[in-house]
């Protein structure tokens, strides 16, 4: 039984204040707040476990070990990966993308092409920019329509024995839109033999995640969006590709054998994590799966689209307002203007005013913002714990906004 009082009472922060207003908070797909549980895990951890890992035979050691490969058994659980060491603890999302943009820079030559879309957050267009750089490869970017749906007749278009690379979000950060990642992957397998890579740092939250269903060779996420601490996240790449490809960083931990003559690698996972890992933090992200699964992906997800729905109806019952992929499938994102209010972050400022956390600006996502020839949007965004009462507060808001602004 969905019990929002409940779930609310998990969350310490959302008991302050901002600006002597209660704090509604809607910035989650920037970061979500922690549940209390997964602060009590990171506290425990170092009150009761520093120690590092896959090091130390002495005890503290070693029940860190558990703790934190626990936690990696309970990921790969999460998102279906076949194997637990197909599971790399990173720093986030932005880290994944990196790393792998990295590791396949000898797989590419010139002329071949990297295929991603419009909708792309910086951190899935800039490390292919970087490796197209080092390589000579070119970067196709499938466009999309004015309701910010990508145009996959142009995707078919630039399947070819060309494309090495296919990365796209299931889930736009900025305008919540669900991409059809499922025909994407089918279509890239059906015609080329290039990689696929899913940034799924905005649908993890929401979304029942099966990377063996998906049939993706990367899958890459955050923990900080998800319940857990920043500076969490996670790598999943299939067990013949990741043992193929080189490591990104060197380092201890990575390594089976090494001297001045020459090193050898570890096996995964450890070969992509070099030095000490955020052991407590990715203790804690077990943690945050934990909160999710105790609450249900169906429940989740019924009650984000719930509070979609409501936010998008109140506010298109307002004069002037725009919201932008409003056709599209969505979710867990209203990213919107003001007509007349030429600077979204003027209405933030109101909205903090009144104690209403929201995003304003290009969201790290400035191609999406040429296209619709606007500086930025407000976006307000979900998480599990928000409310109908919340989305009213923000409509107040919003409505003040327009008085004060036009
Ligand atoms: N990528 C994060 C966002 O969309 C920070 O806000």
């Amino acid at each position: 039984m969905f019990d929002i009082q409940e779930i609310r009472s998990q969350f310490s922060i959302l008991d302050r204040e901002v600006n002597g207003k209660p704090l509604v908070y809607l910035d989650n797909a920037a970061t979500s707040q922690k549940p209390n549980s997964v602060l009590e895990v990171c506290h425990a951890y170092y009150t009761e476990l520093n120690a590092n890992v896959h090091r130390g035979i002495h005890t503290l050691s070693q029940l860190a070990t558990e703790e934190m490969e626990l936690s990696r058994r309970k990921i790969q659980k999460f998102i279906n990966a076949e194997q637990d060491f197909e599971v790399i603890f990173t720093k986030g999302t932005t880290e994944g993308l990196n790393l792998i943009a990295y590791i396949l820079t000898q797989k590419l030559k010139k002329d071949d092409e990297i295929i991603i879309s419009y909708l792309e957050h910086h951190s899935n267009i800039v490390p292919w920019q970087m490796l197209c750089e080092r390589t000579g490869a070119k970067l196709r970017v499938i466009p999309i329509d004015e309701n910010g749906i990508l145009q996959m007749d142009r995707f078919d278009q630039f399947l070819s024995e060309k494309t090495k690379v296919v990365s796209v979000n299931q889930v736009s950060n900025a305008l919540g839109i669900v991409n059809p990642v499922e025909e994407i992957i089918a279509k890239t397998r059906k015609n080329t033999d290039a990689y696929i890579v899913i940034d799924g740092a905005q649908s993890a939250p929401h979304f029942n995640i099966d990377v063996q269903k998906l049939d993706c060779d990367f899958f890459v996420f955050s923990g900080h969006k998800m319940y857990a601490p920043m500076g969490t996240g996670v790598l999943y790449g299939k067990r013949e590709i990741l043992e193929a490809l080189p490591p990104f960083h060197g380092g201890g931990e990575m390594i089976a054998t090494c001297s001045f003559e020459g090193t050898t690698y570890a096996g995964l996972p450890f070969k992509y994590e070099a030095g000490t890992p955020n052991v407590g933090g990715n203790i804690a992200l077990g943690a945050a799966v934990d909160f999710i699964n105790r609450i249900g992906h169906t429940n989740i997800q019924n009650h984000e689209n719930a509070l979609l729905e409501y936010a998008q109806r109140q506010l298109l019952e307002l004069e002037g307002i725009k919201i932008y992929g409003e056709k599209a499938k969505r979710t867990g994102v209203v990213s919107f203007n003001l007509e007349g209010v030429g600077i979204a972050s003027d209405v933030g400022m109101i909205l903090d005013k009144m104690g209403i956390a929201v995003r304003t600006g290009h969201h790290c996502t400035q191609p999406i913002m040429d296209f619709f020839n606007i500086a930025g949007t407000v976006r307000a965004s979900f998480a599990v714990y928000n409310t109908f009462e919340e989305i009213d507060i923000l409509v107040e808001g919003v409505k003040k906004a327009q008085r004060m602004l036009s």
